[in-house]
């Protein structure tokens, strides 16, 4: 929900050296060396059980976000589909080697059935994750995501307050770089090939 927050996050949090533009990939990833990602255990959205190591020797997109989101989060998976979907027709190699990933931010009602219908919609690669509750604040904080829950409104539904990122990992679960969710797909696509070998 909030661009301005992984902007000063970055600048302030991790002080880093951001590519020069057109730099292409040869300097250091943005995010190398940040303290982002971890081991987790979250359950898919066919109920299976999943694990950060399942997706070793790919790099991984890892956007967090919810089903019920009114605005940024279906944008923002739609522009992460339509970047997988130009990469499958340019660039397959690097399309074979991505895991994209939905985690969510509101366990209580993304049930794995619920996930499965939302990333079914943006591509059918994308992974969708839930958990319990606990266990999604834990993999929020190992990520530096911010989300919270906001207090229901008159028909008792709720928002949830989150930052809106995706991360690019890289195939030992580095973080890499953040994608560019305010551009769109192309340049979400070509930001990934320029990190993915
Ligand atoms: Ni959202």
């Amino acid at each position: 929900m909030n661009r301005i927050f992984p902007a000063l996050f970055l600048a302030l949090g991790l002080s880093l050296g951001l590519a020069a533009c057109g730099g292409g990939a040869t300097g250091q990833p943005p995010l190398a060396g940040a303290r982002i990602g971890g081991p987790f255990t979250l359950t898919d959205q066919d109920g299976r059980q999943v694990r950060d190591g399942d997706f070793a020797g790919r790099y991984r997109i890892v956007y967090f976000g919810y089903t019920f989101c009114p605005d940024v989060c279906p944008t923002d998976m739609q522009k992460i589909g339509q970047a997988l979907h130009l990469l499958d027709k340019q660039a397959p190699r690097t399309a074979a080697k991505l895991a994209p990933i939905f985690i969510t931010v509101d366990p209580e009602r993304d049930t794995p059935a619920a996930i499965k219908q939302f990333v079914n919609a943006f591509h059918p690669k994308i992974i969708g994750l839930t958990g319990a509750p606990a266990t999604i604040a834990q993999v929020e904080k190992a990520y530096a995501v911010y989300a919270k829950k906001q207090p229901p409104g008159p028909g008792g539904g709720y928002m949830v307050d989150h930052v809106a990122i995706a991360y690019l990992m890289g195939p030992e679960g580095q973080p890499i770089t953040t994608l560019p969710l305010e551009k769109d797909g192309a340049a979400i696509a070509a930001e990934i090939q320029r990190w993915v070998r």
